[in-house]
């Protein structure tokens, strides 16, 4: 869920709101290559170059450097664009085809790339198999506005020269084994939109000279092993959209400043080591989609702002250190929800209340009856496991979209509803290691998706309803320590479950445990 989710952060973000790769190429292609004039013929000095990249590759899988032989660079060399009045290289393009595993290229990436003096964009990406350095030749490019080196294998530091590439707007140069911290003289290209350096090896503190790339939309910083404080000024960076800084050994606090980002639509600290509060005025931040701050050490209670989030989807605050009342209000609450995770923290409050703040349905409450919940079809996971929650499960009278409910170890009471089979759509349902009484609601049999059930370590009395044969896609379920007397349900998969399942009863019997006594 968490890998998905991210994907589709990511992709969602790259469709949205940066000019792609493709579009510049079209763009390329169409504004240069329209009319009928022969084009003039690759130039020799671009051509050299690009043999000077071939040499440097010593095995290519891919089939696209068996393309270039011959004079003709502009026309027949897959990869190559060329500016068709002039004949010089624009763009160079090397893209492993899939299935990716089994194309690459391996070498190193030439020094000679330096000689495309009228290079717009460069792309080496998903070669695998391409090391060594990024060669610091590549700073003769003063045209370069795109540079994508990802999914490699380049090594070492980046080079401070290339803080010399001033028309540079997007890097990335993600998924390689890049080390040595990022260099401050990028901090002087300050057209830059957009940087990506995810998955390397980078080190350090993120540079003070960093303050002049005001134009950033994208700075993805996340699975390296920088430290130090998130800085400040990111919050002076009107544009941005994306922050991923997850993954990092990142500490102090988290800036306030970030709240004043109105286009940030992700942003994830995940997995890093802040502390603090997370700051109250987090809910101006109106367009963010997802909100992922799991896995710190972040004390003090959830910001009520960050309900009315309008826009928010994903939010992931599990394992920190919060604590405090879980956020009320009055219904309506984070319209646009599909996946929250507030579990492994100290967060105290009614379970009832966090479903009410959820509810669509409080405006045409009944005063004369307590309001039931009806949940958004949107949201589909929901999971406050692992905290100090008390109260009781509501009465729920719409929910199909949820999925996933887990709000097990918790200090929940009261009774399983009957109306939890309104979650009809619910394939995983924790409940265990809690204080729920009462019987087990036969109404849970028309529960039909269910694939993981576990009520175990509760109060729970009274028989498994026989009618739970109809349950017959479970594959996981555990009724183990709670107060249950009577047959189990003597039908697949009910009666081949581990006898762990139901054991510490007060007299379950039948397959798998012993026989039931014909007394009964
Ligand atoms: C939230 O983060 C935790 C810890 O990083 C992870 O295990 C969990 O899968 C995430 N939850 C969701 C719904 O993505
Ligand atoms: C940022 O840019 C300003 C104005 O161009 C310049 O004076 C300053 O030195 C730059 N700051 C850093 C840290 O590079
Ligand atoms: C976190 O980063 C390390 C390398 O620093 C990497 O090995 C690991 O897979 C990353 N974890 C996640 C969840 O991305
Ligand atoms: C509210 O509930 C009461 C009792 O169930 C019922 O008589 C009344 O008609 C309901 N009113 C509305 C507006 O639904
Ligand atoms: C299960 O059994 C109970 C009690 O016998 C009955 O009220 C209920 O309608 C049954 N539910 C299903 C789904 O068969």
């Amino acid at each position: 869920m968490q890998l998905s989710a991210r994907l589709l952060r990511v992709l969602a973000f790259l469709l949205a709101a940066l000019p792609s790769y493709a579009d510049s190429a079209a763009a390329i292609g169409t504004a240069r290559g329209g009319d009928d004039s022969p084009s003039p013929p690759c130039s020799p000095a671009d051509r050299a170059a690009l043999l000077g990249f071939k040499a440097g590759v010593s095995v290519d899988t891919t089939g696209i450097l068996a393309t270039w032989a011959g004079s003709d660079c502009c026309g027949a060399w897959e990869g190559v664009t060329c500016d068709a009045a002039t004949g010089r290289v624009v763009g160079l393009q090397l893209e492993a085809p899939p299935p990716k595993s089994r194309h690459y290229m391996q070498g190193a990436l030439s020094p000679s790339l330096g000689g495309l003096e009228f290079l717009e964009s460069l792309v080496v990406r998903d070669m695998a198999r391409i090391g060594d350095a990024i060669p610091a030749a590549l700073s003769r490019l003063p045209r370069l506005r795109q540079l994508y080196l990802e999914g490699n294998m380049l090594s070492g530091p980046v080079p401070g020269s290339l803080g010399g590439l001033r028309s540079l707007q997007y890097l990335s140069l993600a998924g390689n084994r890049l080390d040595g911290q990022l260099p401050p003289e990028l901090g002087a290209v300050s057209g830059l939109e957009q940087i990506n350096v995810a998955r390397n090896r980078f080190s350090g503190a993120v540079p003070p000279s960093y303050v002049n790339l005001s134009r950033l939309a994208y700075l993805d910083l996340g699975s390296n092993l920088f430290s130090g404080a998130v800085p400040g000024f990111l919050g002076q960076f009107r544009n941005l959209a994306l922050l991923d800084l997850s993954n990092n050994s990142f500490s102090g606090e988290i800036p306030a400043s970030l709240c004043t980002l109105h286009s940030l639509t992700d942003l994830s600290l995940s997995h890093n080591k802040l502390g603090g509060h997370i700051p109250p005025q987090m809910g101006t931040l109106r367009s963010l989609n997802s909100l992922a701050m799991d896995g710190n050490m972040l004390v003090g209670s959830i910001p009520a702002s960050l309900l009315g989030l309008q826009k928010l989807w994903y939010m992931n605050l599990s394992g920190n250190g919060l604590s405090g009342p879980l956020p009320t209000g009055a219904g309506n609450a984070l319209p646009s929800m599909v996946s929250m995770d507030l579990s492994h923290n100290r967060l105290t409050g009614d379970i009832d209340q966090l479903f009410r703040s959820l509810s669509t349905a409080a405006s045409h409450g009944n005063r004369t009856t307590t309001p039931q919940i009806v949940l958004a079809q949107k949201l589909e996971h929901l999971d406050v496991s692992k905290n100090k929650i008390t109260g009781a499960l509501p009465d729920f009278a719409r929910g199909a979209g949820l999925r996933w409910l887990d709000i097990s170890s918790n200090a929940i009471g009261g009774q399983i509803p009957s109306s939890i089979s309104k979650l009809s759509g619910l394939e995983r349902l924790d409940v265990s290691r809690n204080r729920v009484r009462g019987t087990i609601p036969a109404s849970m049999a028309e529960m039909v998706r269910l694939r993981w059930l576990d009520l175990s370590t509760n109060e729970l009395v009274g028989r498994i309803p026989d009618n739970f044969t109809r349950l017959t896609g479970v594959r996981h379920a555990s009724f183990r320590g709670n107060r249950l007397c009577g047959q189990i349900p003597q039908a697949r998969p009910f009666n081949l479950f581990r006898a762990a399942a139901y054991e510490h009863n007060l007299c379950l019997c039948g397959k798998p445990l012993p026989p039931c006594r014909k007394i009964r």
